[in-house]
């Protein structure tokens, strides 16, 4: 009896898609989409985009869920999830090559002054800023993670001095690397630029507080491209406009999309995008997941199982 799968996102339209893509990729196994209120399909493995918790309610003999994207938040935080359900995530599938691309995009904005030259074009001024002094902007990775450390190995290579955060003080050439709640603060002291590549877990929600922004050296830059609720948002507002942070790059939000109200669309120091850092990539992620189907089936180990004590 072939391999029967079951292909959930989070709207009809997300589900068909994915189940049609994999279904195009191999005839090795059944693909069904997953619909509330079916009866179960007594899959084997279930391919997840935000699913509904009723998912893991219908379908009880699951050996594994994949997840189609790195961060888990989503699936972790169902109350139906069972516990010894192995959960697996998607590792880097070509996001960290688009991850690294906007980071130093968000990074060169700030440190070559890219704001203040648009102002002098609409002034209709020719006018050049001494050369950027990279000794002067550090930066700052929380989470060296798939994603997280190849971003870092960039902004090495981009010539400016980088820190690491991550739980076990990680070590990624070249960075400077801290660990653990004890060192946050002497990372973030250290930083001008704070890049966020972190799981969102209960340990790193509304890390990105008033507290810990207000150390990031005087004139410091927010990217946050890992979750919405990473950010207080009110604290973040403040710090930009008491000054002492000079600005924000935001690809992701509380609530997606972020609502026509909210003051980071208008404010003239935040940048906004609309969850659009690293996109899963349909080719890279049905070949990840195909590969590590095929390994559990053959008993073997796979990387990228979500440590239900860890969260991530
Ligand atoms: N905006 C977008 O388009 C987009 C796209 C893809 C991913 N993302 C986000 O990026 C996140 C990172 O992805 P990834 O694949 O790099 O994750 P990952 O491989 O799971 O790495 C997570 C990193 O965070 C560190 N970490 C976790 N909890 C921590 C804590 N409490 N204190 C200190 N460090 C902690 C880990 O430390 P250890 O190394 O010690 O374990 C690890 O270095 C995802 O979870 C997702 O939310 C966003």
């Amino acid at each position: 009896m072939s391999i029967r799968i079951v292909v959930a996102g989070n709207t009809p339209e997300v589900t068909r898609k994915w189940h049609e893509r994999f279904v195009r990729a191999t005839t090795a196994a059944q693909f069904i989409e997953w619909a509330e209120g079916q009866p179960p399909v007594d899959a084997d493995y279930a391919i997840v985009w935000r699913p509904p918790g009723a998912l893991f309610r219908q379908e009880r003999r699951l050996k594994a869920a994949f997840n189609l994207g790195a961060g888990v938040d989503s699936v972790m935080r169902l109350p139906e999830l069972p516990a010894e359900l192995p959960v697996l995530r998607l590792e880097d599938a070509g996001m960290a090559r688009q991850m690294a691309e906007y980071v130093l995009h968000g990074i060169a904005h700030v440190t070559r002054r890219f704001a203040d030259y648009a102002d002098l074009q609409q002034a209709g001024q020719w006018r050049q800023w001494p050369p950027v002094s990279y000794s002067e902007w550090p930066v700052g990775v929380m989470g060296l993670g798939a994603i997280g450390s190849q971003v870092a190995q960039a902004i090495v290579a981009a010539g400016y001095p980088t820190a690491g955060w991550s739980r076990s003080a990680r070590h990624v050439d070249g960075v400077h690397a801290f660990g653990g709640p004890d060192q946050l603060g002497a990372f973030l002291e250290r930083s001008r630029v704070l890049v966020n590549l972190l799981p969102l877990t209960p340990d790193t929600e509304n890390i990105l507080n008033r507290q810990n922004l207000k150390m990031l050296q005087s004139g410091g830059y927010v990217i946050n491209v890992a979750r919405g609720p990473h950010v207080v948002d009110e604290d973040l507002l403040a710090l930009i406009d008491e000054g002492h942070l000079q600005g924000a790059l935001l690809d992701v939000f509380r609530v997606e999309p972020l609502p026509a109200d909210h003051p980071y669309w208008k404010h003239p120091k935040i940048r906004i995008t609309p969850h659009v850092a690293a996109m899963t990539l349909e080719e890279e992620t049905v070949r990840q997941v195909l590969r590590k189907i095929e390994l559990l089936e053959q008993g073997r180990p796979v990387t990228g199982v979500v440590s239900r004590g860890r969260g991530y």
